[in-house]
């Protein structure tokens, strides 16, 4: 355990005073003169209780190495009252966070897509989050305290509430991990406190580490986005462009059956790819006819430029988009451009990629082109299946195409503009 640094309103209580506060100190061994059955009573009830200990401890030791492997706080909330549940023998358990900002508690529920939220000092919760004291309620009927707005809202009985405080490394209570109504009619016991104390402990980690690593990799994303719409101040209408090769991208990955992680780092490295054409003068990029072949030459550079800009990075998404940057005018039968990759050699990223950023070219309108019809759009893409694109990668557009078109229309500019209206965030 940490040292104390009280700098928050509730702070940690030593377990000490904890115990006191219960009534439940150890107990003095007694001297007195004791039968032997009661002797082995004794002894009987011990056993069940290591036997008891041991099945906790080692339910918490698969839990940990599963919950120190999940980044994503909703999964890590999810894992956390599946475990507390089978730990502590409880119908239901909840992770309750503090929101600070809205003076609110809220939680996630597997069976519902919209966070619980309660006011952050009602009900058993908020007395937990006040006084950074666990709570241990046999009937909450009774419990002038008790707030029973989420039973009426779920339609769930509560009996009893074991409700225990998560603290972070400063000390301050960051939630509530509580558990509802013990099996087999009992209420939770000591030896359930001291668990759930525990668990929450443990809890706090998992969450703190999966929050610092939601926050960094937002920061991380927002800056590609920025940067990549940087573009934008030289070569127009990018940043909805942007917005809808990168969408296309993960939907074709999922279709081809990479997993939603990739599918999701696909999404953020695709908006990068001609990040590059900074590098190209103005003169060129927004010239509205054919370029000659002098322009070509410089036009070409552009992906080299972007894997300029973007390689030798540690973070795993600004390395696959250089490879996107780099890769996304190769062509499937080698006649691309800049190294003339051919087939498998090209990256499966850039494979993807290529397509959904002509796709969307195409079903635009360019400076330099009218917009084309899906249809005529559609026959050029067939038509270049095996020759600019990986056949499986047509395919699997082709099949996607009911997720593809609703964004193309929902997100297209309207007559006259260059831009939709608004853009959903990244
Ligand atoms: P972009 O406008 O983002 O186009 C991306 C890719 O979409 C093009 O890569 C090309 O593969 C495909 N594409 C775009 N328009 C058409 C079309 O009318 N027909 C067909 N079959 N495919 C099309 P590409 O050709 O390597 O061009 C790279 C970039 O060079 C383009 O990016 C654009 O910025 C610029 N560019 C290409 N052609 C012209 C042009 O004639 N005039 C000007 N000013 N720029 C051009
Ligand atoms: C409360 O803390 O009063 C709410 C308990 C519940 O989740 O039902
Ligand atoms: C190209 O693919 O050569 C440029 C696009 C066009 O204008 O056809
Ligand atoms: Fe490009």
């Amino acid at each position: 355990m940490k040292p104390s640094k009280k700098s928050s309103d509730a702070k940690r209580p030593s377990r000490i005073k904890r115990a006191h506060r219960n009534g439940r100190g150890p107990a003095l061994p007694s001297r007195s003169a004791k039968t032997l059955a009661a002797i082995v009573a004794e002894q009987q009830r011990k056993i069940e209780r290591l036997s008891e200990w041991r099945r906790r401890l080692s339910l918490l030791l698969k839990f940990t190495k599963r919950a120190s492997t999940t980044t994503k706080v909703d999964d890590l909330l999810l894992l956390l009252v599946e475990e507390a549940r089978s730990v502590l023998n409880a119908d239901r358990a909840t992770v309750f966070l503090v929101d600070r900002k809205h003076q609110e508690l809220w939680s996630k529920v597997a069976s519902q897509t919209k966070d619980i939220r309660v006011p952050l000092d009602k009900g058993i919760a908020g007395s937990v989050v006040m006084t950074g004291q666990i709570e241990n309620v046999a009937d909450v009927y009774k419990d002038p305290r008790f707030n029973p707005e989420i039973d009426k809202r779920t339609g769930y009985r509560t009996k009893s509430v074991l409700a225990a405080p998560m603290f972070n490394a400063k000390d301050q209570v960051i939630g509530v991990f509580q558990v509802l109504n013990r099996k087999n009619g009992k209420s939770f016991d000591q030896q359930d406190e001291e668990v759930l104390t525990l668990l929450s402990d443990q809890a706090s980690g998992h969450v703190e580490n999966a929050q610092l690593y939601q926050d960094i990799r937002k920061a991380t994303q927002e800056t590609i986005i920025r940067l990549a719409a940087a573009v934008e101040f030289k070569d127009h209408d990018t940043r909805a462009h942007l917005w809808r090769m990168s969408q296309y991208s993960a939907i074709v990955a999922r279709e081809m059956g990479f997993d939603a992680e990739w599918a999701e780092n696909l999404r953020l490295a695709a908006p990068m790819h001609d990040i590059g054409k900074i590098g190209v003068p103005d003169a060129i990029l927004n010239k509205p006819g054919k370029l000659t072949p002098e322009e070509w030459v410089e036009m070409k550079k552009h992906p080299a430029h972007g894997a300029e800009i973007l390689k030798d990075s540690d973070n795993e998404l600004m390395q696959m988009s250089a490879v996107v940057a780099l890769c996304h005018h190769e062509k499937w039968d080698g006649s691309g451009y800049p190294r003339g990759l051919k087939g498998d050699d090209i990256p499966i990223e850039a494979r993807i990629a290529t397509i959904a950023d002509v796709f969307d070219a195409l079903t635009s309108k360019r400076i330099y082109k009218p917009q084309f019809t899906l249809k005529d759009t559609l026959d050029i893409i067939n038509g270049d299946s095996g020759k600019h694109f990986d056949p499986k990668v047509v395919d699997a557009f082709i099949r996607a195409l009911p997720k593809i078109t609703p964004i193309m229309e929902g997100f297209a500019p309207k007559d006259g503009q260059t831009e939709p209206a608004q853009l959903p965030s990244w």
